[in-house]
């Protein structure tokens, strides 16, 4: 959800801040914008669309000075427009700002101001740059004045500012956004994410909320919103900016779908006293919630299935945007499991602030080094799948099934063994590419005008029903629906017409006759049915065949396609799969 982005050194900015949003690109692509400070003026280039069109059109890496500020917008506060395009100026344009997050208290603050202010845009981000003006009007420094500014702001910011009244330093705040300051040699960054900058240096402070940092040509200073100077050593990240390159595929859905049996291999190398640990922890617990919104909920309903039949302990998992619902429920004997890419999902992160406030025990489950989800978890576990830019979860919702099957096989004691039968699958999960990659281009030929699909499986790959279909939804914009396959009768049988496509998840387990029966109840009312399966079956129409594995690793075995076919399906319809309409990957907004 917008992606921001500063630097200063000695190099001409614009150009270095412009990488560095293109890496950032995945927050948001409504919109995009450069500031800079140049001959004690603000240069500003701003437009609509995504940064190669707004780069296109206006040359951003033209803009002059060793200072500047950047940023892509997810819109939330106004219409996708230049006037509301980040960065935001104030009256005399001698102030830039870029903000990530929003002001709740917007619209009393525009009234307070409106008097002395002239507002160009409908954007919540605007009212910060005339506070700002406000105070420094009043004498203050930048850095005070933006402390000022913020004891007003109600909501949830990440922001970077510059003015060229003090044109030698950004001044950033974070308050539930994430932003992260990134030390190199005489220059300096700061960003929503470290991914942006990696190229340039992998030294970098992650702030927490409330702080303000001064960041100048020189060094950087951290203080707390009292205005107290904090000591804050830089951390090393371990990431490397090349994980994040295409590799030469067209898409990075594609390359990071292939990188499905490498992600079984990173996750499973854990290590294992941290594991058994975190899963002594889980057992012990008189109530274990999971929580985590999208894909990463998906997973978490399949962990929920192996905790019990694997380790008989019960969990419940809450979607984290109801989780606050279930606050009475919370305390300090409950242990709630977070799953989470980003590790920034405000949903996500708001459940766990409620969770550990009433006493309880929080472990995360997270991709992203240093993420504020990983940073305030008690216990944390990471994925170690690498960066994930395509906007669709693939690889990392891999990596968290890891996670759920490691700590399942932990609580039984049988962690090495469970080690390596997940090490041992990796390599055959991807075995049947090329074909299945075959049958379902041609697949996505043949159903593309296909207005619905529905999915449907049983026992622990209910879940895979459901994450197939939000592959589908989020990428090809046709409506899809994952379902347990028993549940269709109940209602959404009524929907099938004739070639409605149905994806029958029937692995060759206990589930399969009665997964089977309910396809072929569909197939009575003209449905055209997918069987993904290791077992054929005469009511598939096609039959994508899955690789052979012990029940419980289905989950595994199944995903490959459920990937390709949205993959397909949305590049047959010419959208962009890494970059679908209305959608970011870091959802750092409630
Ligand atoms: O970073 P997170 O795992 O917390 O993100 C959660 C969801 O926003 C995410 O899984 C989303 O549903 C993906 N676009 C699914 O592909």
């Amino acid at each position: 959800m917008c992606g921001i982005v500063g630097f200063i050194g000695k190099e001409q900015a614009s150009p270095v801040v412009l990488r560095a949003l293109t890496k950032l690109e995945y927050r948001g692509y409504d919109s995009a914008g450069v500031a800079s400070i140049s001959d004690s003026k603000i240069l500003l280039k701003k437009d609509v669309g995504k940064i190669a069109e707004v780069q296109g059109k206006y040359a951003l890496d033209g803009l002059p000075g060793t200072i500047a500020i950047g940023h892509v917008r997810w819109a939330t506060h106004g219409k996708v427009t230049v006037a509301n395009a980040h960065p935001h100026m104030d009256c005399d344009g001698k102030i830039a700002v870029v903000h990530n997050g929003i002001i709740e208290n917007y619209q009393e603050l525009r009234h307070q101001l409106e008097g002395d202010h002239k507002f160009v845009s409908d954007t919540d981000t605007e009212i910060v740059c005339h506070l700002i003006e406000t105070y420094m009007r009043m004498g203050n420094s930048l850095e005070q004045a933006v402390i000022a500014a913020i004891q007003q702001l109600v909501g949830s910011y990440a922001l970077a500012v510059i003015s060229v009244d003090e044109p030698n330093k950004i001044v950033a705040v974070r308050k539930s956004s994430p932003l992260v300051i990134g030390i190199g040699d005489g220059e300096y960054f700061v960003a929503s994410d470290a991914l942006s900058f990696l190229d340039k240096t992998n030294q970098v402070i992650f702030m927490e909320d409330d702080e303000v940092a001064v960041i100048a040509g020189d060094g950087v200073d951290i203080y707390n919103k009292k205005g107290k100077h904090v000591n804050r050593k830089p951390t090393k990240i371990e990431w490397e900016w090349d994980q994040a390159s295409k590799n030469g595929h067209d898409y990075f859905m594609l390359k990071e779908i292939i990188e499905g049996p490498e992600a079984i291999q990173n996750a499973a190398t854990q290590d294992k006293k941290h594991v058994m640990d975190v899963a002594m922890t889980i057992l012990r617990a008189e109530q274990v919630v999971i929580t985590a919104c999208g894909s990463s909920r998906y997973a978490a309903l399949i962990g929920r299935y192996l905790f019990s039949q694997l380790a008989g302990k019960f969990c419940d998992v809450v979607m984290a945007s109801e989780f606050q619902y279930f606050a009475s429920s919370i305390d300090k004997h409950t242990v709630v499991i977070a799953v989470s890419q980003s590790g920034e999902t405000a949903d996500v992160m708001e459940g766990v602030k409620m969770a550990r406030d009433k006493g309880a025990k929080i472990i995360s489950i997270v991709n992203v080094p240093g993420s504020s989800l990983a940073r305030i978890a008690h216990k944390a576990l990471y994925l170690n799948c690498g960066p994930e830019i395509c906007v669709a979860a693939t690889k990392s919702f891999i990596a968290q099934l890891v996670i759920f099957y490691l700590l399942s096989f932990a609580m039984m004691n049988k962690l090495d063994q469970g080690t390596k039968q997940l090490k041992g699958l990796s390599v055959g999960v991807n075995g049947s590419f090329d074909e299945n990659s075959q049958k379902l281009m041609v697949l996505a030929d043949k159903l593309h005008e296909q207005g619905n699909f529905y999915y449907i499986a049983r026992g622990i790959n209910f879940a895979m029903a459901s994450e197939g279909a939000l592959k589908l939804k989020e990428l090809s914009y046709i409506h899809a629906e994952g379902m347990p396959a028993g549940e269709l009768k109940h209602g959404t049988i009524a929907l099938i017409e004739e070639g409605t496509p149905v994806v029958a998840i029937c692995p060759n387990d206990e589930t399969y006759h009665e997964t089977v029966s309910n396809a072929i109840e569909t197939k009575a009312r003209g449905a055209f049915i997918i069987g993904v399966s290791d077992r054929d079956n005469e009511v598939y129409d096609a039959w994508i065949k899955v690789p052979e594995v012990e029940d419980i690793f289905y989950p595994l075995s199944v995903v490959l396609p459920l990937q390709l076919l949205a993959y397909y399906l949305a590049v047959r319809l010419g959208k962009d799969p890494d970059k679908p309409r209305n959608l970011a990957k870091s959802v750092t907004v409630k």
